[in-house]
């Protein structure tokens, strides 16, 4: 047996309001429990979008109703410039600030760089910002985090030239952090075939052998692992407009005991990159007696068919990983045990209340 923390998953689309035929706050964050995620970052791009005093507080309310684990929500930067002012108001109640620089679902998208400032400037030094950039994209905002001078956190990077890019400005002292998904590290384009061109839409694509491998040979820049858990239904992925987002929050954590069983990856860097950093990055409470049980000798096959998200699939399906979640305690109850949720709706807590 091997004992973990409450893992914290910095980056999930849990699509409630707007989308719960996909996943709600109940199915998502059973899903984080079962994936042993005790702690989850809920991004704004729902419906409609987390982006000002009143559908935080919307969102908020069904979260408090239906959460089973912790949780805390993005407030996202939307083309309508939120003031200085609100910004420090609604500061304390989110998890952070989400900016998308690219293209991808939902409609909240910065494209006017003097946007990218006024956020870079108006926004309280405390609260986090996360931003989707990609490519030439990521390096121009690198920019604006050393022209302000303050933290910048860098979602799913998943290229050799990103992560390059954020070694070397990360060696000039430049205040960024980033985060790499789970289905960029064990998955490529090569794999796209098996899991078919439709359902294989993601954004960041899945890349080139050669890009994995730089995302593993920089392992030591990358600051957190985050699933990007992005729930769409089969129905929508094999649909004739399929929207890019995988599944990941049940699948994360075998993954990366099954890289550990293999040599590629430590305990203690799985610990520093799904605990100690996000923690740190995100300032988020302790959870007192809170931690993850794992059988690490466990041999499984992943399928969709015995998890707990409503999305009914994983780009995942028939691998054998290595590595279980047998139980966790959670705010000193048990959680989950032996494949069964324990918390009920309503147990999760808003991490930034008190
Ligand atoms: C995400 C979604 O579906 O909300 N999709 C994705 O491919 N990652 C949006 C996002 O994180 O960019
Ligand atoms: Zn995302």
């Amino acid at each position: 047996m091997i004992q973990l923390p409450g893992l914290i998953d910095p980056h999930v689309h849990l699509r409630e309001p707007g989308g719960t035929h996909k996943e709600d706050w109940d199915t998502g964050t059973q899903a984080a429990l079962a994936g042993g995620f005790t702690m989850v970052l809920a991004m704004p791009n729902t419906q409609p979008p987390v982006m000002d005093a009143e559908s935080l507080k919307a969102c908020s309310t069904l979260a408090a109703q239906k959460a089973r684990c912790d949780y805390g929500l993005y407030l996202g930067a939307s083309q309508a410039p939120l003031s200085a002012g609100d910004l420090a108001a609604l500061a304390p109640d989110a998890a952070g600030l989400k900016m998308y620089l690219n293209h991808t679902f939902g409609p909240l998208l910065l494209e006017d760089m003097s946007l990218w400032m006024h956020y870079f400037e108006h926004t309280p030094k405390n609260m986090p910002i996360a931003t989707h950039a990609e490519g030439h994209t990521l390096a121009a905002v690198i920019l604006m985090a050393q022209l302000y001078k303050r933290p910048l956190h860098l979602c799913h990077v998943s290229r050799r030239d990103e992560i390059l890019v954020i070694r070397e400005a990360k060696e000039k002292g430049i205040p960024i952090t980033c985060e790499v998904t789970p289905h960029h590290l064990f998955l490529t384009e090569e794999d796209l075939p098996r899991i078919g061109n439709a359902r294989g839409q993601v954004r960041p694509d899945l890349n080139t052998k050669a890009d994995q491998q730089a995302l593993w040979e920089n392992i030591d820049v990358i600051d957190c692992f985050a699933t990007d858990h992005a729930p769409h239904t089969l129905g929508e992925k094999d649909g004739p407009k399929p929207p890019p987002g995988f599944p990941g929050l049940e699948t994360a954590l075998p993954l990366l005991l099954t890289a550990a069983a293999e040599g590629r990856l430590t305990i203690e860097q799985i610990i520093s990159r799904c605990y100690t950093n996000p923690r740190r990055i995100f300032h988020l409470p302790e959870q007192a007696e809170t931690r993850v049980e794992i059988d690490p000798l466990a041999k499984w096959e992943i399928k969709a068919a015995n998890t707990f998200t409503r999305c009914g699939w994983t780009p995942f399906e028939g691998m054998q990983v290595q590595g279980k979640v047998t139980r966790i305690t959670l705010r000193g109850k048990i959680a989950y045990q032996d494949g069964r949720i324990l918390a009920e709706p309503g147990y999760g807590m808003n991490i930034r209340k008190n």
